[in-house]
């Protein structure tokens, strides 16, 4: 599946929707184009979405659409970015999306970035000269770690590159610039023969991989590292926590040591693209029997069943596209933890920046 030169199209795309919204209009996907001077492409000015749709009997329904957007507006208000998009009118834009798509299920993708004035170019690090341009585009995405990675699980490896630091780049922005960091342990991780690379924090704790959040398991409680290990404050990885409040698993934030990934009976990462992806190696380590394990299992059922609307949610997390009515999140709580010793933080939310 993952070819050791890296160069091998590693997840499927079998449809990419030919329209892309564009600042509040939507126009052809072979326009959807920028300048090549445009201030995102030399430092890096963008901020980004990765939202899933799934099918469900009832039709598409996008997966915590709305948090999505507030982790978005969260991720522009950090970089200053002054849009004039609100909560609402994003979430409409990514419907419409679906809609047009014609598709049951498909990933979307927000993209809000420093482009180029042509007739006034600005082209120093200074941001602000430049104007903002917001794009909504959509596709058909296969599995992200493989199609057998769900259940069988992927070997991964602890990245010689480390996370970003809290005061250098904000994990908790979900930033194209950020992407890389992602990329530098992504590609060490896949030229040495693994799925996936975790990274650790500065100070040597447990972050969380390229593009997703990890969860461990020891006896019977999860463990997960907290925001101030340099994560992104990922919505699987608060989908898990509610969950494992529903079914009664005790789950706790914590700095977590690299040793204790080779120990933990299981591993698994979450994320939008990953889903709940259950790690069977670490560093050529097996983790507990090496595969997917029955806590793991647990919480991926539950999730899938969510996600197919055949369970009901923690919360409104689905917001059905044929009914174009998008979830009232007004009341949305984020997951809350078992308070644990001074290095855990008591609240998780992508809204907040609490730190341990
Ligand atoms: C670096 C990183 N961490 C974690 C996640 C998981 O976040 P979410 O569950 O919101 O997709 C992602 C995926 O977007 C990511 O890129």
């Amino acid at each position: 599946m993952f070819s050791k030169d890296g160069n091998t199209k590693d997840i499927k795309t079998p449809r990419i929707v030919d329209v892309v919204w564009h600042d509040g209009e939507f126009i052809d996907w072979k326009d959807a184009k920028v300048h090549v001077m445009s201030h995102v492409l030399h430092y890096g000015s963008s901020i980004f979405e990765g939202i899933r749709c799934y099918s469900t009997k009832q039709g598409p329904a996008v997966f915590r659409l709305r948090e999505h957007m507030q982790r978005f507006l969260n991720s522009a208000k950090i970089y200053r970015m002054d849009h004039p998009w609100t909560l609402d009118e994003l979430c409409t834009a990514a419907i419409e999306i679906v809609k047009r798509s014609g598709m049951d299920q498909c990933y979307v993708r927000p993209i809000l970035f420093r482009s180029l004035d042509e007739e006034h170019p600005a082209f120093g690090v200074n941001p602000f000269p430049n104007p903002l341009a917001c794009y909504i585009g959509a596709w058909d995405w296969g599995k992200y770690l493989g199609d057998e990675a769900i259940e069988q699980g992927v070997d991964v490896c602890v990245s010689t590159w480390n996370r970003l630091t809290p005061n250098s780049m904000p994990a908790m922005a979900k930033s194209g610039a950020n992407y890389m960091n992602s990329q530098l342990i992504k590609m060490e991780a896949l030229l040495n023969g693994f799925a996936e690379g975790i990274a650790l924090d500065d100070r040597g704790y447990v972050s969380e991989g390229s593009g997703e959040n990890i969860f461990l398991v020891t006896g019977d409680i999860l463990l997960t590292p907290p925001l101030s290990s340099s994560i992104l404050p990922g919505i699987t990885r608060d989908s898990v926590i509610q969950i494992c409040q529903e079914l009664g698993i005790t789950i706790k934030e914590r700095t977590i040591q690299r040793a204790a990934l080779y120990v933990a009976d299981e591993l698994f990462f979450s994320g939008t693209a990953a889903e709940i992806t259950p790690i069977r190696s670490v560093d050529r380590i097996t983790v507990g029997r090496g595969g997917r394990g029955p806590i793991t299992e647990k919480i991926q059922k539950v999730f899938f069943e969510i996600t197919k609307g055949e369970r009901p949610a923690p919360g409104d997390w689905l917001t059905y596209v044929r009914e174009q009515k998008p979830a009232d999140n007004n009341g949305f709580t984020p997951g809350k933890i078992a308070k644990d010793d001074s290095d855990t933080a008591p609240i998780l939310s992508f809204q907040t920046a609490a730190q341990d």
